[in-house]
């Protein structure tokens, strides 16, 4: 039984208080160093990838800022440049590398610059590897499981001026208490969890980003009050795989309980959470869903194919009609609920045929929105050592298909709202002067409309007048 103020038996460490504490020392350092110089150094953070690292990189910045750099918002002038990446696709990772090499030109006319790589691709060897021999520019690398020891680096860059490499692996720990540097005022990302224990066979978060381990209820609670406090509105709960949190905690709350706990919390906010394993998904889960009136109805389930055999291979744990059964159990409960998931097209040894398993999936589902991908070998996962006979050709021709049938189904999901009244959160301007203001329903679609743009962040009642296949348009009523 979870009693607050009880320790609780957790199986992941926790870095101690003592070492943290010697980080925020780290910090006082340097900022004295920087006290010294004739004006404010400028530091900018650039983030790949997924919600997890914007809100690593929001602690890097608060880290930043303890050292007494001010954050600013492009590479122009910057003392210290950070560029946290993400390895999820190869794709992600060359526009990193042709960014990092870009960065020489500004080390050139400022050889005093402090160019930092983090992230997934810092955790893995080969990059690792690439960027000590060909980026010689580049002063400071880490992986993850070294990001709270950004001060110490940075500390020794300075009073030694070499290069430093912290990307050793491990199974990963918990570092609590260090400082952050939200980017919004509106909404914010609490982690809950971090690392994965699924070890999918395509995917390269389990060997970077090591195994799953929860924060403690208590701490996530009171940041989710504090948010609440300061008028946060929109609170996102982060994991890997949200549906494992607290089963390294050795105490008996599980995430639909940690759900009911922070929606308690008093306070006008919406909580969202991502992402969910479907072979975690629970009816509890959707029951809890359901109940809780800060809990917004939407979720993201990553099915990623549709048909069995290659989810066999994928190793994601469920069949299609298993699937399809959690699917069903949601609906019963929100029959509105918003869904959106990942796909995966080309996995090694899919054929068209079972690719279009894939097709009939959408189709019988018909998701909001789905974030489509071509698979991309990742070393040192089993996948990449897979057979894979099918053309590039045939691959892009399949993912084309899959796409043009998605954008169909968006849109007329979309055109359902025609007419509807929704309460939504504006949450910034737009980039069309016709509609200014952005919102976002409760299930999280995109409005745009027109307004004063001291309605941002607050709540408005929009009537939905039109529709495009990635936006709603409405006007205030
Ligand atoms: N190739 C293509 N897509 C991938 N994803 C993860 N690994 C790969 C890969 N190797 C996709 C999955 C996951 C999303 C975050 O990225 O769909 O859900
Ligand atoms: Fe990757 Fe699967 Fe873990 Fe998601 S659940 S991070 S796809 S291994």
């Amino acid at each position: 039984m979870y009693m607050e103020g009880l320790p609780l038996e957790r199986k992941t460490p926790v870095i101690p208080e003592e070492d943290i504490r010697k980080q925020k020392e780290f910090c006082a350092d340097v900022r004295a160093m920087n006290e010294r110089l004739p004006r404010v150094p400028l530091a900018w953070v650039d983030t790949y990838g997924c919600q997890q690292n914007e809100a690593d990189s929001e602690l890097i910045r608060g880290m930043l800022v303890e050292m007494g750099y001010e954050i600013t918002d492009s590479e122009k002038g910057a003392d210290v440049i950070v560029i946290n990446t993400c390895a999820i696709r190869e794709h992600a990772e060359q526009r990193v590398f042709g960014n990092i090499g870009a960065l020489v030109h500004g080390k050139r006319k400022n050889p005093s610059q402090i160019i930092c790589i983090c992230g997934c691709m810092a955790q893995e060897p080969h990059v690792a590897q690439r960027i000590r021999q060909s980026y010689q520019h580049v002063d400071l690398v880490f992986g993850p499981h070294a990001l709270w020891r950004f001060p110490e680096f940075l500390r020794r860059i300075y009073l030694r001026r070499g290069r430093v490499f912290e990307t050793e692996n491990s199974d990963g720990a918990i570092a609590e208490g260090l400082p952050v540097r939200r980017s919004g005022a509106i909404k914010a990302w609490v982690s809950i969890m971090y690392g994965c224990n699924n070890f999918c066979s395509y995917c390269i978060v389990p060997h970077v980003r090591g195994r799953e381990r929860s924060r403690e209820p208590e701490i996530i609670l009171r940041e989710i009050r504090e948010l609440a406090e300061q008028g946060y509105k929109d609170i996102t709960l982060l994991g890997q795989n949200v549906n494992s949190y607290g089963k390294d905690l050795g105490c008996d709350i599980d995430f639909p309980t940690l759900l009911e706990m922070a929606n308690d919390i008093p306070g006008d906010f919406l909580l969202r959470f991502m992402t969910s394993h479907p072979k975690d998904a629970t009816e509890r889960l959707f029951d809890v869903m359901a109940k809780c009136e800060k809990v917004a109805p939407v979720i993201h389930l990553p099915f990623q194919s549709g048909n069995t055999r290659v989810l066999r291979e994928m190793n994601r744990r469920y069949t299609r009609e298993q699937y399809l059964e959690k699917v069903a159990a949601l609906r019963a409960r929100i029959p509105n609920v918003v869904l959106t998931s990942d796909v995966i097209v080309g996995f090694p040894g899919e054929t068209t045929p079972e690719f279009e398993d894939t097709l009939s999936l959408i189709e019988q589902v018909r998701f909001d929105a789905l974030f489509t991908f071509i698979y991309s070998p990742r070393k040192g996962t089993p996948a990449a050592e897979m057979p894979d006979p099918m053309s590039k050709e045939e691959k892009a021709a399949n993912f084309n298909r899959l796409v043009e049938a998605q954008n169909r189904i968006s849109l007329e999901k979309h055109q359902a709202y025609i007419g509807t009244v929704q309460h939504c959160l504006v949450d910034g301007e737009g980039d069309d002067p016709r509609n200014n203001l952005n919102a976002r329903t409760p299930g999280n679609r995109l409005v745009h409309f027109n307004g004063d743009a001291s309605l941002i962040g607050r709540y408005v009642d929009l009537k939905i007048t039109d529709c495009s296949t990635w936006a709603l348009f409405g006007e205030l009523v």
